[in-house]
């Protein structure tokens, strides 16, 4: 979580330290800060609380002038969200200090330090780190040793950037467990926690790896690994397109984001089904090799991405013959797990940086699976990096927090993992063509559920005074009920729970009453009439429900239930088409309260603490 900017050049660099922070807003915005090194020699910083704009407008009003800086936006761990806690964090008016991460031990090393006499302004953890530098700097003369004998001190995840007002044009930085890319320029460097930050001021990147520390001046990297021996990391050209003011005609990015999923499935599928198969590079070059032995999948995951994950355990397990476990990261990393012979590890992520998933799939590595597999938005994600296979969903770049068409994105490649399996399983030719041809009529199908916008609209103002409510669904459609309700209580803060419909009776048929929208997913298959029968006993406990169900599946709407008919679709990519109007209700009753849709409170797009 939040966003770190560091640029060295021969021109002022306050607007691209600015720029980046922008389009980092999606790592938190409560919060930013920057500080430049001024000609004289000086620290000038400006932090404000709120969104990157409000220092815009600071900065608007006192100009700052350096050709070398640091900034942050800010997503509060250790310390409320004031001004003081905001990054950069400065040390006796010449060590200034960015971080992303959590340093664990900052109680220790902050009675240390005050020992010796460093007075602290903030509640953070962060600003140890420029205490403890400073200290260093009485011992080494350089900033690099310095900064060098600081981290070895810091336990915890850090990425972090360090000025020196002693050492103008110079910034170094350190990666361990927070990612850091460096940005290479013509007599310019940059550093940014995501590349998105520095896409206007070069397409050369430098990925640091856990462990290194980099020293950046305007004409020259110098990077050295976790033994502190000198490196040579790879340069990536990248062709990443980012457009932070690209809204289009619409109001917020999550309902552009959520219109642009027929064409992010298409993209999705593009060149990846040949011959009515999965081809053999989908997942990357020598895939099918992996893919072949692999009897037990274990999906792990954060938030909606776990839910695409829950959808995929019904398809494996049905489809494919696979056995399948799902498992939120941040549960699995921390306990004792049996793993199966030949298993999968599966890793689902739209940023591919959540620090939970990641720290499983380098547990993974520990544990005996035969390998690792991430499904992701990111292609220079350190999840894609460190994965044994990938398969990008080039969904294309999610702004908003909620997620929208990763998800959809992300379940058809689970689909097409079970595909890829069930090939090597014996899945018969007639069952693979059925889910091709499922696959490849999605898109369209998204598209007439994009149509119920209007009729959804006109019903979210039926939820504007409530507080509570509920979704149900069966199978398949359960996850779909959790997703549905995660999106609801993230961007409109009505609180929403999900349940399996089967489950109402063994506890929550008690919440029932007229003040609690009941919200069912029930699309034409197999458990459909099971389902009818959850909707009576809602119904029998005067619960007021909205009803989103195939046209076939033949609910009467009345005073009590209101049905929105969702045009017939295959069973197989029913999850995917259903989740569209959830997502569509969730956005126009988080307009009704008047949310801020895209930037959700307390929330951040990337959770990379843990
Ligand atoms: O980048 P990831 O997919 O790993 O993120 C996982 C969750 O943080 C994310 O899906 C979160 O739950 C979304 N804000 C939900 O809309």
């Amino acid at each position: 979580m939040c966003g770190i900017v560091g640029a060295t050049s021969e021109r002022r660099i306050s607007e691209i330290l600015l720029e980046g922070l922008k389009r980092l807003e999606y790592r938190g915005y409560d919060s930013a800060g920057l500080a430049v090194l001024s000609e004289n020699g000086q620290i000038e910083s400006l932090r404000r609380t709120g969104k990157v704009q409000e220092l815009k407008d600071a900065v608007g009003e006192h100009p700052l002038g350096g050709t070398t800086g640091i900034a942050h936006t800010r997503w509060a761990t250790h310390g409320g969200v004031t001004e003081a806690n905001a990054h950069p964090h400065i040390s006796n008016d010449c060590i200034a200090v960015v971080h992303n991460g959590i340093i664990e031990n900052h109680s220790k090393l902050r009675e240390k330090l005050r020992e010796l006499g460093y007075e602290f302004r903030s509640d953070t953890d962060t600003e140890v780190i420029c205490h403890l530098v400073h200290h260093e700097k009485q011992q080494h003369a350089d900033l690099f040793d310095a900064v060098q004998a600081a981290v070895k001190q810091l336990d915890g995840a850090y990425g972090t950037v360090v000025m020196d007002c002693q050492d103008p044009g110079r910034l170094v930085v350190a990666r361990s467990g927070s990612p850091l890319v460096i940005g290479l320029g013509i007599g310019e460097n940059f550093v940014a926690s995501d590349q998105l930050a520095l896409l206007p001021v070069t397409r050369k990147f430098m990925y640091l790896e856990e462990g290194d520390m980099a020293d950046i001046t305007r004409t020259g990297v110098k990077v050295y690994d976790k033994s502190g021996s000198r490196i040579e990391r790879a340069i990536h050209e990248s062709d990443g397109q980012y457009d932070a003011g690209g809204k289009g005609n619409y109001r917020h990015f999550m309902l552009k984001e959520i219109h642009e999923q027929p064409s992010a499935v298409r993209n999705a599928l593009e060149g990846r089904l040949v011959d009515g198969k999965v081809s053999g590079n989908a997942f990357g070059e020598g895939s099918m090799d992996v893919l072949k032995d692999i009897e037990h999948v274990q999906i792990v995951a954060c938030g909606t991405s776990y839910h695409a994950g829950m959808v995929a355990r019904y398809w494996l397990e049905a489809l494919a013959g696979v056995s399948c476990n799902v498992e939120i990261a941040s549960e699995f990393r921390y306990r004792q797990s049996h793993v199966h012979p030949n298993s999968l590890l599966v890793t689902i992520s739209q940023s591919g940086e959540t620090a939970d998933t990641l720290a499983a799939l380098r547990l993974s590595k520990e544990l005996g699976y035969k390998g690792s597999l991430t499904i992701c938005n990111v292609s220079t994600s350190s999840m894609v990096r460190e994965s044994d296979l990938a398969y990008m969903t080039r969904a294309g770049t999610e702004i908003g927090v909620a997620s929208t068409k990763a998800f959809t994105t992300q379940l058809v490649g689970l689909m097409m993992l079970v595909l890829a399996l069930g090939q090597s399983r014996g899945l018969s030719g007639d069952k693979q063509q059925h889910i091709v041809g499922a696959l490849k009529a999605l898109p369209a199908k998204l598209e007439e559920a994009l149509l119920l916008s209007d009729e959804i609209e006109a019903l979210a103002p039926e939820f504007a005074d409530k507080f509570h409510s509920l979704f149900l669904g069966r199978g398949s459609q359960y996850p779909i009920a959790m997703e549905g309700a995660l999106k609801l209580k993230e961007i409109s803060y009505i609180h929403a729970e999900a349940y399996a419909a089967g489950e109402l009776k063994h506890g929550p048929l008690a919440l029932i009453d007229a003040e609690m929208p009941v919200i069912v997913v029930a699309p034409n298959d197999e458990l459909l009439e099971k389902l009818k029968s959850n909707v009576e006993e809602v119904r029998a406990r005067g619960g007021i429900m909205y009803v989103f169900a195939d046209k076939d599946a033949h609910f009467q709407g009345d005073a009590s239930m209101r049905v929105i008919n969702v045009s017939h679709c295959d069973e197989l990519i029913a999850p995917i088409v259903y989740t569209i109007p959830l997502q569509l209700l969730s956005y126009f009753v988080a307009i009704i309260k008047g949310t801020d849709v895209d930037q959700p409170r307390n929330l951040a797009k990337s959770v990379t603490v843990e």
